[in-house]
């Protein structure tokens, strides 16, 4: 459970503004778990006493939840971070936190360290539920603080959390990534899977529809490994069906080697699972595939879509890919324009492969030059465009 000392920081960090209500501007990178992480980082703001702005030129404390995925995330953020050079200026009691996960990155925080020194207070992902205790620490005895801690694989129910408003919530199921696929730093920052207990996940989704949320999206960075104290992901979602109240399910994201014939079985079954699915599949190339650790073949995939198709007419099917992996040659890239012809995505998520210090597909060979594989998304980007267009007028 969520620690009571950290309740007792929150009241004394809320204290500490007496009848001032000061300004918290929180903005969010990466995915979709940095957002739920976020309304944890307000929940606790609010009960600090903060309110929330929109505004970083008024804010008294700005709040960066950062990404490391691609290289292009970390260069975004830290064109930001320069940039609030600026507010600080005009305002100097202005604090600016790090928080996400870039800031679990050694060399992130050195670079933070050494060449953005109004950056106060940086700590990544292990330590949010410690954050009231870290900004205590900032308030009370001011000067720069580096915290860095590794994750405890424990998952804390009852912290504070501040969300949009109605239909939609983020509902997180799980934290973490064991799968360790190559090219991705995610489970270097985010530790290992753990999963919520199904009652946490169920009483807080009962509690949350019965003050007027109708859209859920379950979140976990492979939802298909989800172990609730031995309650696989289907039977989460027949529980979750059983729910009173009309409200809609989406989850994300599922991984093709997790993923099973039983699952869209499941989802065919539930009227409240929408008939959605996110399935990255990353790779045409088999080989391409087994470099990155994924664990499938493009055939299983297939496979797997054609049966997801079968059981939900009408699957709204989207996914992920990376072009130029190291060492993908020209044919094996041409096997993933093949693979979205022949399944046809509704909608597709490209990325150009980025290296992460600390993955193994930093060290392969990487012989392709950049422009090269610029010039292949943008094939890519053509043969998407015209499946996906060709989908939209079989539906018209
Ligand atoms: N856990 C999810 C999402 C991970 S991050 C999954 O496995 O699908 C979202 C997407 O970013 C990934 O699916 C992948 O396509 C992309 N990605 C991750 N690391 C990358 C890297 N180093 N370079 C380029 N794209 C990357
Ligand atoms: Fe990264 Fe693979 Fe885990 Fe997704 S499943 S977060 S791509 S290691
Ligand atoms: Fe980025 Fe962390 Fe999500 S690296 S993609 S914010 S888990």
């Amino acid at each position: 459970m969520y620690d009571a000392t950290q309740r007792d920081y929150m009241d004394k960090v809320a204290a500490l503004h007496g009848t001032r209500t000061p300004l918290a501007f929180v903005d969010t990178y990466g995915c979709q778990q940095n957002e739920a992480d976020s309304e944890v980082l307000r929940g606790m703001l609010t009960e600090m006493g903060y309110a929330m702005t929109a505004d970083e030129w008024e804010a008294d404390l700005l709040v960066l939840n950062t990404c490391a995925v691609r290289e292009h995330a970390e260069q975004r953020l830290l064109g930001n971070v320069g940039a609030l050079t600026h507010t600080k200026k005009a305002k100097k009691s202005q604090l600016l936190v790090l928080c996400g996960c870039m800031m679990q990155l050694p060399h992130a925080i050195e670079k933070v360290k050494q060449s953005y020194r109004h950056v106060d207070l940086t700590f990544g992902p292990p330590l949010l539920p410690k954050f009231p205790e870290l900004l205590w620490q900032l308030l009370s005895e001011r000067g720069r603080f580096y915290f860095h801690a590794e994750h405890t694989g424990e998952i804390l129910e009852g912290m504070p959390i501040l969300r949009g408003d109605p239909p939609h919530a983020w509902m997180p199921i799980m934290a973490g990534c064991d799968n360790f696929c190559t090219y991705c730093i995610v489970p270097y920052v985010r530790g290992r899977e753990r999963s919520r207990a199904p009652e946490d996940i169920l009483r807080e989704m009962r509690a949350l529809a019965d003050s007027g949320y109708t859209e859920f999206t379950l979140l976990g960075q492979n939802v298909n490994s989800y172990d609730g104290n031995g309650l696989d992901f289907s039977g989460l979602l027949r529980e979750i069906e059983k729910l009173p109240g009309d409200f809609t399910l989406t989850f994300m994201t599922s991984h093709p080697k997790d993923a099973t014939k039983q699952l869209f079985d499941t989802m065919a079954d539930c009227r409240k699972v929408k008939r959605q699915l996110h399935l990255p599949f990353q790779a045409g190339s088999d080989r391409v595939l087994a470099a990155m650790n994924r664990g499938y073949t493009a055939a299983h995939y297939i496979e797997l879509i054609r049966y997801a198709r079968r059981v939900m007419p009408g699957l709204h099917l989207t996914s992920d890919v990376i072009v130029g992996f190291p060492g993908e040659t020209e044919a094996e890239f041409e096997e993933t324009l093949a693979l979205i012809e022949r399944v046809g995505f509704d909608n597709l998520f490209t990325f150009i492969y980025s290296p992460r210090a600390g993955t193994p597909a930093a060290e392969m060979d990487d012989p392709v030059p950049p422009g090269l594989k610029r010039e292949w998304m943008a094939r890519l980007l053509a043969v998407q465009k015209r499946v996906s267009q060709e989908k939209q007028s079989e539906g018209a």
